[in-house]
């Protein structure tokens, strides 16, 4: 028996993995322990026909990172409330923004008030391993001991639930994902043998680009309750997370019916990757990584690009998105940081947008929120 799973977790753990005679869709288990494990990764670059929301890279070795990610920004501009909850497998040799640890199974939490008041980040070590349950595209995952856990649920519209009940760091409650648009890959809709890197040695899985979510926690006897846009994906590398990347801007916005999901990297060569997504009334319009599939740019007197280290942040971003007919263009407006930690590499924002739709038929906009984040991390 794995030194990291108790007798009623490991019963648990038998209950989880219900037979498939059972159920229509068979569920499979994923023991992760606590230790940084010697020898070769493998990661998964290429989907199958099920399994977005599943482990991707086994075992997880010191230059390996393998997570789940959750947040909800708010979608009235008046309330500055957001939270980000990361599920991680990985240690800070692989992805240098964790604090050193002798566990990489770690979950973090991070919060912005209405009032936009920050909370430095949380980061629970996790002592006794991960388990996590893949069914279908979804997944479950239990950070044993940390008192963070999600469920997940559904096909097409994914269904999450992250509960918390951390009383050594104060805060309960959960926060609850049901998706609005359909999951995507890198370069396209959901489907089997499609490529998983979003950029060189990145793998990505947008299990829910956007949902109707509802958050409420208690945190140190503050409750923060509100709803909001909410987001749900995962990120893996069997390369340290620095290997290739050189900067980022990644985000999700929600305006009218319409959720876009944005994400343009420059590696360390110089090339640009990038993946686009639009979904309006819950069906995809735009899903593609070719490039100029998108175009995102930051915006502002100091607005630099490609940005690095001694760049100050921009005060917003421009986003063009050609369209079958038309195009799309998106002003994002920083409103507020939502990232507790200052340090010159990385940065989250919530933001107000507004969104122009030019077609030949005459054009459209709509106002929005979004949530968004850059890295930079050369000079
Ligand atoms: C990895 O190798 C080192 C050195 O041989 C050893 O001390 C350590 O226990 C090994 N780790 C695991 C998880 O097997
Ligand atoms: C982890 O595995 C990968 C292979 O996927 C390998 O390239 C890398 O060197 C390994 N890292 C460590 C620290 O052993
Ligand atoms: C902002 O909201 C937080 C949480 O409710 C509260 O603790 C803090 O005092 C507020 N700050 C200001 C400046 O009102
Ligand atoms: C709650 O308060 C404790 C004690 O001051 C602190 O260590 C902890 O970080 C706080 N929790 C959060 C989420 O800020
Ligand atoms: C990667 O991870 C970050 C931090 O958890 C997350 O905000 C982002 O959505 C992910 N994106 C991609 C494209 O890997
Ligand atoms: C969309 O933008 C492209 C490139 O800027 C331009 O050539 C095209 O005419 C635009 N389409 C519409 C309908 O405005
Ligand atoms: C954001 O909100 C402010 C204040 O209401 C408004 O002045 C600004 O035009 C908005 N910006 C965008 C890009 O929507
Ligand atoms: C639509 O927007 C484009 C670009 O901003 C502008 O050139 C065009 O005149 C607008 N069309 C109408 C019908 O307002």
């Amino acid at each position: 028996m794995p030194r990291f799973l108790t007798p009623t977790r490991l019963l648990l753990s038998a209950l989880y993995a219900v037979p498939a005679c059972t159920l229509r869709v068979p569920s499979k288990v994923s023991q992760i322990p606590t230790a940084v494990q010697n020898g070769t990764s493998v990661a998964q670059f290429t989907s199958t026909t099920s399994g977005l929301d599943a482990p991707k890279v086994q075992p997880i070795n010191g230059s390996a990172f393998d997570w789940w990610y959750f947040d909800v920004v708010s979608t009235d501009p008046s309330n500055l409330a957001s939270v980000v909850v990361v599920f991680f497998t990985s240690g800070q040799t692989a992805f240098p923004f964790l604090p050193p640890a002798d566990t990489i199974v770690q979950a973090s939490l991070e919060v912005s008030f209405p009032n936009g008041t920050i909370l430095p980040r949380i980061v629970v070590p996790g002592e006794e391993g991960a388990l996590i349950t893949t069914k279908g595209d979804s997944a479950s995952g239990d950070w044993l001991g940390t008192g963070f856990s999600f469920t997940g649920h559904g096909s097409t519209n994914l269904e999450y639930e992250v509960h918390i009940n951390a009383p050594d760091v104060g805060v309960k409650g959960k926060l609850t994902f049901s998706a609005i648009a359909p999951a995507h890959l890198p370069c396209g809709p959901v489907a089997a043998d499609q490529t998983l890197v979003v950029g060189p040695g990145i793998g990505w899985a947008n299990a829910v680009p956007d949902a109707l979510s509802v958050v409420d926690l208690e945190i140190n006897g503050t409750r923060l309750a509100f709803t909001g846009a909410g987001y749900h994906d995962k990120n893996w590398s069997d390369e340290p997370f620095t290997t290739h990347v050189a900067s980022w801007y990644w985000g999700h916005g929600r305006f009218g019916p319409y959720s876009l999901v944005w994400f343009d990297f420059l590696d360390r060569t110089g090339v640009e990757s990038v993946s686009a997504y639009l979904a309006k009334d819950g069906q995809i319009v735009a899903a593609s990584c070719a490039p100029g599939s998108i175009r995102v740019r930051p915006t502002g007197v100091d607005a630099a690009f490609p940005p690095v280290l001694s760049s100050p942040d921009p005060t917003g971003y421009e986003i063009s998105l050609p369209l079958a007919d038309g195009n799309l263009s998106v002003q994002i407006n920083v409103l507020a940081p939502a990232f507790g930690d200052s340090i010159p590499q990385y940065a989250r924002f919530v933001g107000n947008l507004t969104a122009e739709i030019v077609g030949s038929e005459g054009n459209t906009s709509f106002d929005g929120m979004a949530l968004f984040e850059q890295f930079k991390l050369t000079e």
